[in-house]
């Protein structure tokens, strides 16, 4: 059967995503047997139809004979594709119930869809880390995926996997699949969900158990910070780099060092000390004071950095001392 089904996806598989599951098959050969049996039956009917015009061709004013009805046609006509058509639909349904399996000792993982991203959060000894965008899975380890949705429904979608479901605010759907190859695959959500839905997509990343024991423990030690001079370090190598030192070399701007409690003079306005209101200016208000010998280039991070963040950077800009 399986020798079968691969003679069949090397005539046919060009026209599907790569298998990168352990039950892709299951769909392809279905996929690929009602494509063989669409070609064969449109083959033999135009040939049969094209031959009997030929053969049984008479010339204008001649009369036909007079047929009523051929029992014995008529019923092989019936019975047989009924079989093969029945033989369709079972086959598909036991796939289906197929790829529901789940194995007991899958890794779970909860997939949220919201607009318009998905969210992967993963537990390990009582830690939970949340995730976007790129959900790690180990290879050949089978996976059950948990879902949900915050506000409408979406539809998880990774082809080369040949899994699909809907997510469904306030339920809980399943999926499940076992990843056979490493790689990068695509996810895609499959259900309209408003302006970004084509935007809505992400990635599997199948990598080696090891790599992924190694990304999930670093994921979780990350996002269990709370040192707010480390967050704010974080921030700063983020947002501020680009054009702040750490010293007090210039570069786009002022360099940082020592800034904390020191008075800073303005080429548009009085000259203050540096405090924790002066900071919050300059980020949320770059402009309404520009420190001599520069010229203002800094854009506002209003709306981009919470009053959270801008807190922590703060207590790490104290720190430069
Ligand atoms: Cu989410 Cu479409």
């Amino acid at each position: 059967m399986r020798f079968l089904g691969d003679v069949l996806q090397t005539i046919f598989g060009f026209m599907l995503p790569e298998q990168a599951s352990q039950g892709a098959h299951l769909v392809d050969d279905i996929f690929n047997f009602v494509t063989l049996l669409s070609i064969v039956g449109f083959i033999g009917l135009m040939g049969a139809m094209t031959y009997f015009i030929i053969r049984y061709h008479r010339s204008r004013g001649e009369k036909s004979a007079y047929i009523p009805h051929n029992a014995v046609a008529e019923t092989i006509w019936t019975v047989i594709p009924t079989i093969i058509f029945l033989g369709i639909a079972f086959w598909g349904i036991w796939a289906y119930f197929e790829l529901q399996k789940v194995p007991n000792d899958a890794m779970k993982i909860n997939v949220t869809g919201k607009q318009w991203m998905w969210e992967f959060t993963y537990k390990k000894d009582n830690k939970e880390v949340s995730v976007s965008d790129i959900m790690y899975v180990p290879v050949n380890k089978a996976v059950k995926l948990d879902m949900t949705s915050t506000d409408v429904l979406h539809s998880f979608y990774v082809p080369s996997f040949r899994i699909k479901r809907d997510t469904v605010p306030g339920m809980k759907t399943h999926l499940a699949f076992t990843a056979t190859k490493k790689g990068d695959y695509r996810i895609f959500c499959a259900e309209y969900c408003g302006t970004s839905h084509s935007r809505m997509r992400g990635t599997v990343r199948v990598v080696s158990q090891k790599r992924f024991d190694k990304w999930l423990d670093r994921e979780i030690s990350e996002s269990n910070v709370t040192d707010p001079i480390e967050l704010g370090s974080r921030l700063f190598m983020r947002n501020c780099i680009t054009c702040h030192t750490t010293t007090d070399k210039k570069k786009i701007g002022p360099g940082l060092q020592g800034l904390f409690g020191k008075k800073r003079e303005f080429s548009n306005a009085d000259g203050v000390v540096a405090n924790a209101e002066y900071i919050r200016e300059s980020i949320i208000a770059p402009n309404t004071k520009i420190v001599n010998g520069f010229s203002g280039q800094m854009n506002s991070f209003a709306g981009l950095l919470s009053e959270k963040e801008i807190d922590y950077l703060i207590e790490y800009i104290k720190t430069l001392k």
